[in-house]
């Protein structure tokens, strides 16, 4: 026979490169805690439905807080003759409880123990990602809150369209992870579902009281299909995916941060502590952190990838594919945490070049829409209008002047609806000023969205 706690049935001890190609538990070892938790509660119901005595699931349940305390002080060695965290528990649970251990694993199967236990462990993550996003939200609002009324060129396609205050651009990634947070919130739903009691695939004969082992573990529904239980990773798709998104508006954040922080643009420092320097030329310092968040996008996309191809195609019920799971969801949490985390605290060490910002706006023809409004005011249509202002940028690109350079005489050879009045209309403060539309730049505007993002956030 196989020693194997599933040896029954076999001859022939398993190949050892078989049974380190077989094992799991160098990843799903992080499993350990819920895994004892979701034993616990089995053993719990089990009792309370006399499935087994009172006393032989205190004594395991005992015996369950000694393993416990035995992985956490590395007493437990790890083996890939044990294949996953579930076996290695159960067989620690063996030395420690007697043969009794060997009544933990009735009315289950390990395909509904291991859905059990990435749910619980996905649960604590998503509220901690949940509260680490909202963190970086505070971050954003703070440093809205301290740079309110300060002006910098907005782009599209890279090229200055228009001033914007940057609090605005700012509020514009606060939009972004709100988003973020609020997929999060959903998703949370769909991991919040309690799947034990599937057994392998059909239920048990063993009379399970599932609604109980769900209130133990704070679930807040058991699943209602025991096939569905053990082949569904909706979950942990939806997981990366909403993390895959997360990230890509970390990344989009990061490219801005790099741009801003080079010599080209000058608009902020990043402090030196979230910096490096390189080991050949003296003078640089490198965004290191953007930059390493902007390529560690790839990684979380790469599991999101990874997920789908995994799941594509997989008959229904439990296959062992579905093993391969746990990598790309634990190096998501871990990289969407700490990414989270160091940007927060980076954030707060950004220095910003206001002067510099300002001085932008300045050059590339920023106000050319300004000037077809002024002329919409003075009654042209906005397509002429429009016309006008670009015959005015091409004659002042002529001269190396802006628009605001112009003289009156040379504004009226454009139109003559141009009076004085229109190098007021045209500076920078009353452009913003002027963005009065609901969601626009216009002060007011900015100063109501970051009041109510510091109401949602409590600050
Ligand atoms: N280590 C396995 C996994 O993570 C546990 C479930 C194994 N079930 C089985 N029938 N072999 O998917």
């Amino acid at each position: 026979m196989n020693e194997k706690l599933w040896g029954g049935r076999f001859s022939r001890s398993t190949d050892k490169l078989v049974e380190k190609f077989n094992a799991s538990i160098d990843v799903d070892k992080r499993l350990y805690d819920s895994d004892i938790e979701g034993s616990i509660a089995h053993l719990k119901m089990m009792a309370k439905e006399s499935i087994i005595t009172r006393d032989e699931a205190d004594t395991l349940i005992a015996g369950l807080g000694k393993v416990k305390e035995q992985i956490e002080n590395n007493e437990i060695e790890f083996s890939a003759g044990l294949e996953d965290i579930h076996m290695h528990i159960e067989d620690a649970l063996g030395k420690v409880a007697g043969d009794v251990a060997k009544k933990l694993h009735t009315g289950r199967s390990r395909n509904d123990q291991v859905a059990l236990d990435v749910r619980i462990y996905l649960k604590k993550e998503t509220r901690l990602i949940i509260n680490l996003l909202a963190g970086f939200q505070i971050a954003l609002v703070k440093m809205a809150q301290k740079h309110l009324d300060v002006i910098m060129p907005g782009y599209t396609h890279l090229q200055r369209a228009q001033p914007v205050l940057f609090s605005h651009h700012l509020m514009a990634y606060y939009e972004m992870f709100k988003r973020d947070i609020e997929r999060f919130e959903d998703c949370f739903k769909r991991i919040d579902v309690m799947p034990l009691g599937a057994a392998a695939l059909a239920g048990t004969t063993y009379p399970l009281n599932r609604e109980f082992t769900k209130d133990v573990l704070s679930f807040s529904k058991v699943s209602d299909n025991s096939i569905d239980s053990v082949s569904d990773r909706d979950f942990v798709m939806e997981f990366i995916s909403h993390a895959s998104i997360t990230m890509i508006h970390f990344s989009r954040l990061s490219e801005e941060l790099i741009l801003w922080s080079s010599s080209e643009f000058s608009f902020i420092t990043i402090s030196d502590s979230f910096t490096t320097g390189s080991s050949i030329m003296p003078q640089k310092k490198n965004p290191d952190v953007a930059e390493l968040v902007r390529g560690k996008t790839g990684r979380v996309v790469g599991n999101l990838v990874c997920i789908l191809t995994l799941m594509k195609s997989l008959p229904l019920a439990y296959n062992k594919d579905m093993q391969e799971d746990k990598e790309p969801l634990f190096d998501t949490v871990d990289t969407l945490k700490i990414c989270t985390d160091v940007y927060t605290r980076m954030f707060e060490n950004i220095k910003i070049h206001k002067d510099r910002m300002v001085e932008a706006c300045k050059q590339g023809f920023l106000n050319a829409t300004d000037l077809a409004d002024y002329l919409v005011s003075k009654g042209m249509a906005f397509r002429n209008a429009h016309a006008v202002a670009g015959q005015a940028v091409a004659y002042a690109l002529n001269l190396g002047k802006e628009l605001n350079d112009l003289t009156l005489e040379e504004f009226k050879d454009l139109s003559d609806l141009i009076e004085k009045d229109v190098y007021e209309f045209i500076t920078i403060d009353k452009m913003i000023s002027r963005r009065i539309s609901y969601g626009g730049t216009g002060f007011d505007n900015v100063k109501k969205a970051v009041k109510k993002a510091a109401g949602e956030l409590g600050l």
